[in-house]
């Protein structure tokens, strides 16, 4: 299973950063290669419509993504939506880029309130690029991430991770041959 984690923030003592790497941990656990991303690391420019649609980054960005069959998005909120850096990177892909992919959703929030905007964000952006997205979604304080996350929260993590996984199996395996009592013969 290629799974591709895509954290928001590239700073290694970023509390989104360390949630992805840990994400990294978890879904190579349960069996997953996994390619991790971020804005920073992989240095798009920006997608304000002036860019030439043969950019080499951007095929090269595009044919990655092509290599995985889920994924695993983490962002803090940033004025209740996910970061423009991430955001960038889903507008470098085509249409409907992520048909039959798996998509789960991590957020951060800063604040007291939980990150829900940005994934439902996050979410609507999923779907539109074609994806199916992992019904239940990780929120967090940035705080909880940076003291280390408790036995309960580690265990929401890890449900994510492992749904993301069992769904996406699900989509690329074939269906059985219907029996044939099923056809009434
Ligand atoms: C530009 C900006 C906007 C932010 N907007 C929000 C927000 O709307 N709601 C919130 O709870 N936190 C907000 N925050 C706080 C971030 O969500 C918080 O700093 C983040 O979770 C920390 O992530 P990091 O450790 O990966 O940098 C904002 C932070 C920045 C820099």
């Amino acid at each position: 299973m290629n799974l591709m984690v895509i954290a928001a923030i590239g700073r290694e003592s970023s509390t989104t950063n360390m949630l992805g790497r840990q994400i990294v941990g978890i879904c190579e656990g349960i069996g997953c290669d996994v390619d991790f991303v971020t804005p920073t690391a992989l240095a798009l420019p920006v997608n304000d419509g002036t860019l030439p649609p043969d950019l080499p980054a951007a095929k090269a960005w595009q044919e990655r993504v092509a290599g995985a069959k889920a994924f695993i998005w983490i962002s803090p909120e940033y004025h209740s939506g996910m970061t423009g850096g991430i955001k960038n990177l889903f507008d470098h892909l085509g249409k409907e880029a992520l048909r039959g992919d798996v998509v789960g959703l991590c957020a951060l929030a800063g604040g007291a309130m939980a990150a829900l905007n940005t994934l439902n964000g996050m979410s609507i952006v999923a779907r539109s690029l074609g994806a199916w997205v992992a019904p239940d979604y990780c929120a967090f304080n940035s705080n909880e991430v940076k003291q280390g996350l408790d036995e309960r929260a580690c265990k929401r993590l890890e449900a994510l991770c492992q749904s993301v996984v069992d769904a996406s199996r699900r989509l690329s395996a074939p269906w059985p041959e219907p029996a044939q009592a099923d056809l009434g013969i």
